[in-house]
């Protein structure tokens, strides 16, 4: 029997729609060839849907979303829209009520794509990020007293429960040991100031790690020596595994040393239920409708889905036929400058397969 996936599609806001089209374009063309099918229902969550309604997320959307096999998603983030309402309202609730706790962000310079690190080329960028992704500072625990008084405090708290920090570490043991590359896991912390946190994160790496992966080389960083690494020497990195606060930080860094948010994918992880894919550049709004937004981040997320519903081949060819489109065809990465169309590019790379 023909296998077949369901994948809601979450366009969003500005050149979201657009991108995750593309997105869509290549996917339906890599299951035509490699023999599956993928079932697409389109939502309409985002800054227009709550202009209009009021409603950031309909209360029934986190249930909905549980009776697919993957979200497929295009940006969020509205310009009429007050930052943090939709970004928390939709972004963060989905990730959160799917307890999607992996952000998994590979940084990978692909051949033809211009890198700002000097000397560097695709031999030097190639690892990727485990980003815890519900817990920590994003928990939102805290408050607030006095507001607006100058004797106003403020308080939000990183917060990490041994099961989460557990989980998050297997995972990315799990994942170090299937990438085969460098057999190599970094943390990334701050033991000397986050002594309670970053010391929770730390006893426990080396517990799991000594006890069920021995074969896996463990190193550790401070987070903002890791930051000052992957400029000097990324090639250091094979995969590292950190908090969500540092992970946010330091995988915008890895994304712009890949060529940018043009390219960047990411994948909000539930390893035993729901995950969602998303290019993790923002909404872009000035290009939208004008055709020229770069879809290959949309395009690569497409492909992190399919490797992770278990189409490891397909996935592969998307990989390949994208490196052949950034080697062979665009001329930059960045919205206006590719030498094609935001559509025209999802035909190459979709046409390339
Ligand atoms: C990301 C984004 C989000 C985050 C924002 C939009 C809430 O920056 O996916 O990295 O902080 O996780
Ligand atoms: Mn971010």
């Amino acid at each position: 029997m023909t296998k077949s996936y369901k994948i809601a599609v979450i366009g969003g806001d500005g050149t979201g729609p657009e991108v995750a089209r593309e997105g869509v374009k290549v996917l339906k063309a890599a299951a035509a060839k490699h023999g599956f099918k993928l079932d697409f229902t389109d939502f309409d969550f985002g800054g227009d849907r709550y202009l209009r309604t009021g409603e950031v997320l309909p209360p029934s959307a986190p249930d909905e979303m549980r009776q697919f096999d993957a979200i497929f998603l295009g940006a969020i983030g509205h310009p009429d829209v007050k930052p943090g309402i939709l970004e928390k309202g939709i972004l963060l609730k989905l990730r959160f009520e799917l307890d999607q706790y992996i952000n998994l962000r590979p940084v990978k310079l692909f051949p033809g794509v211009e890198t700002p690190l000097k000397n560097k080329g695709p031999e030097h960028i190639d690892y990727v990020v485990v980003r815890e992704n519900t817990g920590g500072l994003y928990t939102g625990i805290g408050g607030v007293s006095m507001k607006g008084t100058p004797h106003e405090v403020a308080v939000q708290s990183m917060v990490y429960s041994h099961e989460q920090v557990s989980r998050c570490l297997r995972y990315a043991f799990e994942y170090t040991k299937k990438r085969a590359k460098n057999n190599t896991l970094a943390l990334c912390g701050k033991t000397n100031v986050l002594t309670y946190v970053y010391d929770l994160w730390e006893r426990a790496f080396h517990a799991m790690g000594a006890q069920f992966y021995p074969e896996i080389k463990r190193e550790y960083f401070h987070v903002d020596a890791t930051c000052m690494w992957m400029v000097k020497n990324p090639e250091w990195f094979d995969v590292i595994v950190t908090g969500n606060m540092f992970g946010d930080i330091i995988t915008d860094l890895g994304a712009i040393t890949q060529g940018g948010m043009g390219i960047a994918a990411g994948g909000n992880i539930n390893p035993e239920g729901v995950s969602m894919f998303e290019p993790i550049g923002g909404s872009a709004p000035k290009y939208t409708g004008k055709n020229v937004i770069n879809p290959l981040a949309a395009i690569c997320a497409g492909q992190m889905m399919l490797d992770t519903l278990g189409e490891t081949a397909a996935a592969k060819e998307i990989e390949a036929s994208v490196i052949n489109v950034t080697a062979n065809k665009l001329k930059s990465l960045a919205a206006g400058q590719m030498g094609y169309s935001t559509q025209e590019v999802g035909d190459l790379v979709a046409n390339g397969l």
